[in-house]
């Protein structure tokens, strides 16, 4: 669980294309994927004079691009990807990476996409300027779409802040409901990958029902994806994730498996629970471990990111059959089974 003994592998030489999720191809925009990245580098270029390291740093610093991908295969899938739509996958790109150069200082982060966070090379207060330059980057490329574009990236990064800020303020609440889980992960993580599906869809011109059917999609396939991270953070491998994990715990932060073993316990042996995640009691996560074990928690969270990614699959109805449509099916699959 702790983060000491981990070995930082080197940065990755040029290209990143193997961050991308094994097992799922993007082949039918990995073009537009590329024409997204360009944009992205070419935006941070101008400050390579002044912040060369750091700005290289983030050229290495680079994972699977589910969101510009979500974005750029609605579009296709609906027929059209546009100029408007590579612009709009950067913007999306740009604020989820100032989301997790964010949230690693939060966290205490040391490692993620397989590198060394932005706050273990260069401290906290880099990271926090760096993250809001990447915002009002992100901002800056939207205004060149249009109002609607505004609106609606404006919308979702409003709803993923409020939801990181309701996970901070919530921390250490060891009587968070299952209700207040799903309020924090709705922001931090499901409304970007909404707003993507809306964008894809808008952009291609689509009806308002379709466009709010693969909103819908994304939204799901946001809320499984972070069930399935917050299962990664108890029991995933560091080392096939690329980030640190076990910080949830650490952090006081619980999450759906927790949540539900904390209900399911009797009272007594769940306080006994609640004081040792309290006082960080050596030997947590294996007593954490077992009392899921006990309580078949970790099976009822992955039930519950099964129930979640059949219904995006079903909001998929709404599109044409075809390549694009198959992959996106794939990734409501690969979204609660990853080790990524
Ligand atoms: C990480 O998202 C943050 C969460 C919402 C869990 P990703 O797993 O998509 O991160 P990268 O972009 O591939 O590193
Ligand atoms: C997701 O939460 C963070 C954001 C959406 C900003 P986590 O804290 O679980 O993400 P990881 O595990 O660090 O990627
Ligand atoms: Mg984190
Ligand atoms: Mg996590």
């Amino acid at each position: 669980m702790g983060t000491a003994m981990l070995t930082v592998p080197p940065a990755a030489p040029g290209g990143v294309a193997h961050q991308r999720p094994a097992g799922l191809a993007f082949a039918p925009v990995a073009g537009d994927i590329d024409e997204a990245d360009r944009i992205f580098d070419h935006t941070l270029s101008q400050y390579r004079s002044p912040f060369g390291t750091l700005i290289e740093h983030l050229r290495h610093y680079r994972g699977k691009r589910l969101r510009p991908a979500l974005l750029l295969l609605t579009a296709k899938a609906l027929g059209k990807v546009t100029p408007h739509h590579h612009t709009l996958a950067a913007a999306v790109e740009m604020i989820h990476t100032a989301t997790l150069v964010h949230d690693d200082v939060l966290d205490e982060a040391e490692l993620r996409r397989h590198i060394p966070t932005v706050n273990s090379g260069w401290g906290n207060k880099v990271s926090i300027l760096l993250g809001d330059m990447l915002f009002t980057h992100a901002f800056h490329l939207t205004s060149t779409v249009d109002r609607r574009a505004c609106e609606i990236i404006g919308e979702a990064t409003n709803r993923v802040c409020a939801g990181e800020l309701r996970q901070v303020t919530e921390r250490g609440n060891l009587n968070l409901s299952e209700a207040d889980y799903f309020a924090v992960i709705d922001g931090k993580t499901a409304a970007l990958t909404e707003c993507c599906g809306r964008l894809g869809a808008l952009f291609a011109g689509a009806s308002d029902e379709t466009v709010e059917r693969l909103a819908g999609f994304g939204r799901n396939l946001g809320l499984a994806f972070q069930i399935a991270d917050d299962l990664l953070d108890l029991v995933g491998s560091e080392e096939a994730a690329g980030k640190t994990l076990g910080t949830d715990l650490e952090q006081q932060k619980l999450t759906l498996p927790v949540i539900h073993c904390l209900n399911r316990l009797p009272a007594a042996e769940a306080e006994v629970l609640r004081g040792a995640i309290r006082d960080a009691e050596p030997g947590l996560g294996r007593r954490v471990l077992a009392a899921l074990e006990k309580t078949q928690s970790l099976a009822y969270a992955r039930r519950r990111a099964e129930e979640i990614a059949r219904t995006a699959r079903h909001d998929l109805e709404c599109l044409p059959r075809g390549e694009c449509r198959a992959i996106l099916e794939a990734m409501t699959d690969w979204s609660i089974k990853r080790e990524k």
